[in-house]
């Protein structure tokens, strides 16, 4: 089953966030990637952290995050889980 997600609000978000460059960015519902592919693209320095809890969506992700690939992490997890999460990132 294909997950695709337009990401709501992007722009807004995008400002709101006010990314610095260099930034360290934990997307907690990460989920087609959208939001998360706008902020790597403000920065070449910038790295993510993406979760999601659906496996689905965690895979779409990966793929349409792939030019990215070096500069973000994958987890499969509840964002409820966040401090264990970024303990082992
Ligand atoms: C609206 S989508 C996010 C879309 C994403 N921002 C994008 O641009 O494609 C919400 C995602 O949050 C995930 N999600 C919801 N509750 C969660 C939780 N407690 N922990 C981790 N992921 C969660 C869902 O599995 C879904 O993939």
């Amino acid at each position: 089953m294909d997950f695709y997600h337009k990401p709501v609000l992007l722009d807004e978000v995008i400002s709101y966030l006010a990314i610095k460059p260099g930034g360290v960015y934990v997307d907690c519902t990460v989920g087609g990637g959208g939001h998360s592919e706008a902020i790597l693209n403000i920065d070449p320095d910038i790295q993510l952290i993406g979760i999601d809890q659906d496996a689905i969506a965690l895979s779409a992700a990966q793929k349409r995050l792939q030019p990215y690939s070096e500069r973000i992490k994958f987890v499969h997890s509840n964002f409820s889980q966040l401090i264990n999460v970024l303990h082992t990132v």
